[in-house]
């Protein structure tokens, strides 16, 4: 029996600036964000849209009423949590109409903890074959305006539903792990945004994958060659481009144009987004696996997660027969090419005009699973 990712999906808000509108309002020369940072589009939300919303959206599409009988556990992986108490699994599941009989609950290590949910995920079923767990990675990354990480912001979801003999992504039990009490950024409870130190998260993100990889080569007796590709955290697209130079100068020529070129298509989807944080990693491999025509049924793919604080991991999966069969590439194409771009004018408003939950009010925002109102500081949501 094998165990992984049977359906994935992702949601994005209808709403994205350009990079150069952006670079031009802050005085910048357009290709640090679109050549230097690797940026074209970032989305926006509004406030009638949660990490919640993101989260039914995302996972709604893919599920049958059959997945709905069948799923026993709901994890929500998130750095941008709603509540220091309720797990937004616990709404998503009502908001999905999951079975009663479920285990729901939310995980938290910055950009990490989309892959500590697939991992428990994978264990859970390995235990109970018959099993399904949805595991959705949501998230609002946001830095302040005309702070350094503008650049870098975005807001999503990736649903990945987790199942014994998957479609897609079989996963293997390869995983290196890596902890460091390292603050590059994080997030004091009350704060809006996080406190970052750029250069140190970098330096972080490049020095941990060195060493997953080099124990991963150590311990699993893998080369380059045995991947097909590599999916990497991408909270902006040159950052993992930066950890992959590191290691591939001792690759022979063809081999790092290999590994370059698959790591050009996993970036597709991110540079239209920007960091969905704990959705980055699979949002970079749905567009892997959605923009290369050079994948092949069998072959295995590695993948690496960062989370700042900091935890690493770098494992891998197999891709199944006909995995092309199991997506949804044209819905995804859809999505982004259907949202509305804004000015930076109304970016702007949009990013100062923040959710009170402290005030009961009504929105008339139309759109599924939006927020409709807020009473006695609960938020309740449209539904499908
Ligand atoms: N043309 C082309 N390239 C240009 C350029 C131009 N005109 N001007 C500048 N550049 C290049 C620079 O040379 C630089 O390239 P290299 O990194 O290859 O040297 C790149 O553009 C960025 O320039 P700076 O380093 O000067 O940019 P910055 O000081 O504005 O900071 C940042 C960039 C650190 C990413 C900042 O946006 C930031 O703090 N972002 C948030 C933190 C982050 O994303 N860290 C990543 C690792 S942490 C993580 O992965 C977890 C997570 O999701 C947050």
């Amino acid at each position: 029996m094998t165990v992984g990712i049977d359906k994935i999906s992702f949601f994005v808000p209808p709403y994205y600036i350009d990079m150069t509108d952006l670079a031009h309002a802050r005085d910048v020369d357009p290709n640090k964000f679109h050549i230097g940072i690797g940026q074209d589009q970032m989305a926006i939300n509004t406030k009638t849209q949660d990490i919640i919303t993101f989260a039914a959206n995302a996972a709604k599409t893919i599920l049958t009423e059959e997945d709905l009988e069948t799923i026993d556990t709901v994890i929500v992986a998130t750095e941008s949590g709603i509540d220091e108490s309720k797990a937004a699994s616990v709404v998503l599941h009502r908001l999905l109409g999951v079975q009663p009989f479920a285990r729901s609950f939310e995980i938290k290590e910055a950009c990490y903890g989309g892959t500590a949910g697939l991992q428990f995920a994978k264990n859970h079923v390995t235990l109970h074959p018959e099993s399904k767990v949805l595991v959705v990675a949501t998230d609002i990354a946001r830095y302040g305006l005309n702070s350094g990480g503008e650049p870098t912001q975005g807001a999503g979801a990736v649903a990945m539903l987790v199942t014994a003999n998957p479609r897609i992504l079989s996963l293997n039990d390869d995983s290196v792990m890596l902890t460091q009490d390292i603050y590059d950024f994080w997030r004091p409870v009350g704060h809006d945004y996080p406190l970052v130190d750029g250069p140190l998260s970098n330096e972080t993100y490049i020095q941990s994958f060195q060493k997953v990889w080099e124990e991963n080569k150590r311990r699993n007796k893998r080369q380059m060659a045995d991947y097909q590709a590599l999916a990497f955290h991408i909270p902006y697209t040159k950052m993992g481009k930066k950890a992959l130079l590191a290691i591939l100068e001792e690759e022979t020529e063809a081999e790092q144009e290999r590994i370059l070129s698959r790591y050009e298509e996993s970036i597709v989807y991110s540079r239209r987004v920007g960091n969905l944080y704990t959705g980055s990693l699979y949002l970079g491999l749905l567009s892997l696996l959605e923009n290369s025509e050079e994948l092949s049924a069998g072959s295995r793919i590695g993948l690496f997660s960062y989370g700042s604080g900091a935890v690493s991991e770098f494992f891998s999966g197999n891709l199944v027969p006909d995995f092309e069969k199991a997506l949804c590439k044209n819905r995804h194409h859809t999505l982004l090419d259907q949202r509305e771009k804004l000015t930076i004018e109304t970016y702007e408003q949009l990013f100062q005009d923040k959710l009170n939950t402290d005030t009961d009010q009504f929105f008339d925002d139309n759109t599924p699973f939006s927020i409709t109102e807020i009473k006695n500081t609960v938020r309740d949501y449209r539904p499908f």
